[in-house]
């Protein structure tokens, strides 16, 4: 097939990847990165309406959008239009993302679990909701996309108050927080789960926990992801056998009868809490770093998920997962994620024993090739991912990969899958 990604991370290379091992295609990428030019070719037309036609143009069989922002900017909507075959949702699907109030009355309209919550966008109303709260942390969102960074846990009901009035009047996201959503804050152990949907049917992948803070132990401040690992022992059957019937179902069937059918990714933010899956987010596309140590671990020709996904033909594939792990580690920039970093020139040492070989692999991400040489130019510049028959040789292969690769700056967390070690 000719297949389209729309992105430039590592979520991006990493499907491109899993692509190319099938040796039956012939691969685009928008915008792409300095790496992903080693797998197909890499096109810059940021117009969807034009970027519709270069598909057509191209006899592109297959279009992936990677990020959200696309998605939510309707490019699904404008793609299909021109009859082309796109995975992902529309823009009326991806509101689930788009907007955390929308989001939060989908869940309560569909009983999906979730904390209790009021949205807002009067002060007078937010004040007297965290007044009437019983307990603190209080957890105050911004409605809108602020790019991972805008959820506050407040420690009190005066930090709750104040992060409150700040997103009200403007002055912390903009236009993003001028709607808020107030609500308890859950206390277990986070999950992502994926769900490939197609409207009506679904494949659930192997959970995975991702690491958000930027330091070992979970300190510092939030990044979009440090590391990741899957499938976690902190899933059993049961858990998922509750993520299917509260969640995935209930929201499939809710998104049909509000007249936006779910189609793409649904990625499922799930904090356990006492063996109970509440719904913390959804996000209507990969996560980044999951999808990384989510393609390696398909034994089925991922290309298949994505066009049965985006053909609504779900229910006629079988889908096999490796009975593997994986794990991801990010090597990000020196001042990641506060500010950019000075362009770095990326070594990767030749890999000579044949087991890291085999069994790890880089995924680029920020990266820029410059005079023919790689460069890390972006905050999370590359995963390196190791595979293997438990997490820890994973995890092992995963730290031994990150030994070969220099570049000046360069940090990752050193406790990717900790709590699956403990
Ligand atoms: P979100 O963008 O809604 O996923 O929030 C970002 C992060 O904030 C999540 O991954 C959680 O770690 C945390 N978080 C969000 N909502 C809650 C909550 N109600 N209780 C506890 N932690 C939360
Ligand atoms: N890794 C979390 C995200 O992609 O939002």
């Amino acid at each position: 097939m000719n297949i389209l990604i729309l992105g430039s991370g590592g979520r991006e290379y990493s499907i491109g990847l899993a692509l190319t091992k099938e040796k039956s295609h012939n691969l685009y990428f928008m915008p792409g990165n300095g790496a992903t030019s080693d797998l197909g070719t890499n096109i810059n037309i940021t117009d969807y309406e034009k970027l519709a036609l270069f598909a057509k143009e191209n006899n592109i069989d297959l279009t992936i959008v990677g990020p959200e922002a696309p998605l939510v900017d309707g490019v699904v909507d404008i793609f299909r239009k021109h009859n082309l075959v796109i995975f992902g949702p529309t823009a009326a699907a991806a509101k689930l993302e788009g907007s955390k109030a929308y989001m939060k009355n989908i869940l309560k309209k569909y009983n999906v679990p979730t904390a209790a919550f009021i949205e807002t966008t009067s002060k007078e109303e937010a004040l007297n909701f965290i007044d009437s709260m019983q307990n603190t942390p209080i957890v105050v969102k911004a409605d809108g996309l602020c790019a991972g960074k805008g959820v506050i846990i407040a420690q009190s009901k005066e930090e709750a108050k104040q992060a409150a009035l700040d997103m009200l009047n403007g002055s912390s996201f903009g236009d993003a927080g001028t709607n808020v959503v107030i609500e308890e804050f859950l206390d277990g152990y986070e999950l992502s789960v994926f769900a490939i949907c197609d409207g009506k049917n679904y494949k659930v992948l192997p959970a995975a926990q991702d690491h958000k803070r930027v330091g070992d132990g979970d300190t510092g401040p939030n990044t979009g992801g440090m590391g990741a690992y899957a499938p976690t022992p902190l899933v059993n059957d049961e858990i998922y056998k509750k993520i299917e019937d509260r969640v995935i179902k209930p929201t499939l069937k809710g998104m049909q009868a509000e007249g936006a059918p779910f189609e793409g990714v649904l990625f499922i933010g799930v904090m356990v809490v006492k063996g109970e899956p509440i719904i913390l987010e959804y996000n209507v596309r990969f996560g980044d770093p999951e999808c990384e140590i989510l393609m390696p671990l398909l034994e089925s020709p991922v290309s298949e998920l994505f066009y049965y996904g985006a053909t609504k033909q779900l229910d006629k594939l079988d889908i096999k997962i490796k009975n593997e792990f994986a794990v991801g580690v990010v090597m990000a920039s020196e001042n990641y994620p506060y500010s950019s970093s000075k362009a770095a020139e990326i070594i990767i040492d030749k890999i000579v024993d044949e087991d890291l070989k085999n069994n790890s692999h880089i995924s680029f991400a920020g990266v820029e090739l410059i005079d023919g040489k790689l460069f890390a130019t972006g905050g999370r510049v590359l995963v390196c991912v190791g595979t293997g028959n438990s997490i820890k040789e994973a995890r092992n292969r995963a730290y031994a990969l990150c030994g070969q690769v220099h570049f000046a700056g360069k940090k990752c967390r050193t406790d990717i899958a900790y709590q699956a070690l403990k």
